[in-house]
């Protein structure tokens, strides 16, 4: 990404805070680095008190590499901490702000946030879900999706939410993997003004599992759907007779709050286990430091409630804070391009995050979209999921933030759990396309593939040196996949990243992007090898390679190399046809951008494709060394087929 930027990198772009915000900034001494560091333990164990634990832990932290066990015996609830203990200060603020696609507006104060989880989670326990049960919830951004996530919470049930968007064969494989007993979904969600039918979806998944006993239906749209008698519930008929109250389950620090299932270098997603008190500890306090959240502030995270960033940025981290959450279920361009920036001007929004796809779009689209509107509420803007190129950045300061909002450019993934790399916004200095420094506790570095450290500005792999409360404990069911993928390269006690970046002479890091064959599709997380296996399901596909594609408004596109069974024609038809096949398999998605058909694939002396050339022929750049390919001859094949399929498009 770095190097398709056009403006220098030398550092003469660099925004201090403004006066005004450093004043009233929830941290704004530089010397928490400094303490973070000298007294690790202390620092992190003063940052816990944030949390209303039932009991106190005894022991801040047992790191037995890669494994890390924090709070230790501290006793707490996650719901709690969301909802409970803001009653008395703040029942009557508003917790949920929703604004559905077609324009209707619902509302939860905290009070009615309680009731409505503890009454949903009495009804989860009417049901038969028990502490430990893991429940599969696939819904929409819709208030239900948050709440079932709390309800959760709220009894001790893991929760695994899978993305609305995901195929009824994505979500298949994530109940059984997670052996769901239970699903919550929903009739059906508005999409640029067409409902979908959720349910049937659903249905369509739930005839490949055979661990749901029970499935719990949100009437969202009052589409037609079908309902099995003695599995399928409506949400509103077991809310109707459920306890009002219900008692949070008294959780150990340890115990499992959610598994988040995430894209891999193999065909089967990884669910990344998070525990509770860390989790909380750290999202807590990166949403307070980060976002600089205040009372009065209306905070908005436009990422989908499916996603990591989701479950930390929507739902724990803010609403541990007492803030008021806007969520949006649309589009940002239905019923026009105004959409985004009406909801900013109308809700009076303060703090707004979002990717730098969407950032990127509104670029293209024009700036007549956004000076429309009256942004002067903002104060503090976010950017998330991708490399943000400093263009773009600038763009962002400059036209959303109007020069006066601090950007906070935020690296983390779905196994961190919490912001790592970021600025401090009443702290850093910002400099536009760097997500800065590591936060405070938190020993990011640059390493070459010795394990070196590189501090010189070379390109290198990000890791991480100590463990952080929030980090995932490991992949369910797979143990030795959590520590082959992320603790082998140089040790136990080094976490890999698989981001590749560098850092400048002042300690900023600059991310570069993915290094394994994970995609990142407009902040979306795909692995290569699900989108290939979708492809290789269909009769005519025998072998696929999928990359991502340099893309300037999405950060990457999908792009597939396909051979086909002998026999079999290269047509615009398949292409389409394949296409269909690939959102039938993933989900919208994971829509390819572009199919080529090739006769061979490059392949080493011991047939393993190498996605390297591919990857270098679809992005027009050098090719490196070939030296290993069995048959270096099929690179100018490949590179014909290429350049001729662009040359139609
Ligand atoms: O490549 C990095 C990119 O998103 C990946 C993690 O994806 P996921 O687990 O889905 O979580 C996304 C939201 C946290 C990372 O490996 N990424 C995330 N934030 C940034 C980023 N790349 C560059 N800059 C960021 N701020």
């Amino acid at each position: 990404m770095e190097e398709k930027i056009n403006i220098p990198l030398n550092g003469m772009y660099v925004f201090k805070p403004h006066e005004e915000f450093v004043k009233k900034a929830n941290i704004n001494d530089p010397s928490v680095y400094e303490r973070a560091e000298y007294d690790f333990l202390g620092f992190w164990e003063e940052l816990a008190e944030n949390i209303d634990w039932f009991n106190k832990w005894d022991d801040v932290l047992k790191w037995e590499p890669p494994h890390a066990e924090w709070f230790l015996g501290g006793k707490l609830n996650a719901s709690y901490n969301c909802l409970d203990r803001h009653i008395d200060k703040l029942g009557d603020k508003i917790a949920i702000l929703w604004e559905g696609e077609t324009g209707e507006l619902r509302t939860y104060t905290y009070s009615e946030l309680l009731a409505a989880t503890s009454r949903f989670a009495s009804a989860l326990k009417n049901l038969g879900v028990k502490k430990g049960d893991i429940v599969t919830i696939y819904l929409p951004m819709i208030p239900e999706a948050v709440i079932s996530m709390l309800a959760c919470a709220r009894i001790g049930a893991p929760h695994s939410v899978v993305f609305a968007g995901f195929s009824a064969d994505s979500l298949a494989q994530r109940i059984n993997d997670a052996g769901s007993k239970l699903l919550i979904t929903c009739d059906g969600y508005c999409r640029r003004g067409k409902v979908l039918n959720h349910k049937g979806k659903s249905d369509d998944a739930l005839s490949k599992s055979e661990f749901i006993e029970k499935v719990v239906v949100v009437q969202h749209e009052n589409n037609d759907v079908s309902m099995e008698p003695g599995r399928d519930v409506w949400w509103h008929d077991i809310v109707k007779s459920s306890d009002p109250s219900c008692e949070p389950e008294v959780m150990d620090s340890e115990d499992m709050l959610f598994l988040m299932y995430t894209s891999g270098t193999t065909g089967n997603p990884k669910g990344v286990v998070h525990t509770t008190g860390g989790y909380m500890v750290g999202t807590y306090i990166t949403s307070n430091w980060i976002f600089d959240l205040k009372e009065d502030d209306i905070y908005w995270c436009t990422a989908d409630v499916g996603w990591i960033t989701g479950h930390s940025y929507l739902v724990y981290g803010p609403l541990s804070n007492g803030a008021t959450v806007l969520m949006y279920e649309g589009a940002p361009d239905y019923p026009d391009k105004n959409r985004f920036w009406d909801i900013i001007e109308k809700h009076k929004v303060s703090i707004f995050y979002t990717a730098p796809t969407v950032i990127r779009t509104f670029m293209k689209w024009g700036t007549h979209w956004v000076y429309k509107h009256d942004l002067s509420t903002l104060r503090l803007i976010g950017s998330v999921g991708e490399p943000i190129n400093p263009s773009a950045w600038l763009w962002y300061y400059e036209t959303i933030g109007g020069g006066r909002c601090p950007l906070v450019d935020t690296w983390w993934q779905t196994e961190t759990g919490m912001i790592l790399i970021t600025p401090l916004p009443g702290i850093t200095d910002l400099k536009p396309g760097s997500a800065t420094r590591p936060f405070p506790g938190i020993k990011a570095v640059v390493l070459d593939d010795f394990g070196n450290e590189l501090v010189d500005g070379t390109g290198g792999h990000l890791a991480v040196k100590t463990p952080w409360p929030s980090m995932m404990r490991t992949i369910y069911n797979d143990e030795q996949r959590f520590i082959d993928t992320y603790w082998s390269k140089w040790g136990l006690e080094t976490y890999l990243s698989s981001d590749g970046a560098r850092l400048d002479k002042d300690g900023y890091f600059w991310i570069r992007g993915r290094e394994d064959d994970v995609i990142m599709v407009a902040g979306h997380r795909l692995g290569s090898a699900e989108i290939e296996s979708g492809l290789v399901s269909h009769p005519l596909v025998a072998e696929a390679a999928v990359i991502g594609r340099f893309d300037d408004i999405k950060g990457q596109s999908i792009f597939c190399y396909v051979t086909l069974e002998s026999g079999a024609v290269e047509c615009e038809e398949l292409r389409g046809e394949l296409v269909d096949h690939v959102i039938e398999e993933v989900g919208p998605i994971a829509r390819p951008k572009g199919i080529v058909f090739v006769d061979e694939m490059p392949k080493t002396r011991s047939g393993k494709i190498m996605r390297r050339v591919l990857k270098a022929i679809a992005n027009g750049e050098e090719l490196g060394d070939v030296t290993t390919l069995q048959d270096p001859t099929v690179v100018e094949d490949l590179r014909r087929k290429v350049e001729s399929f662009f040359e139609r498009c």
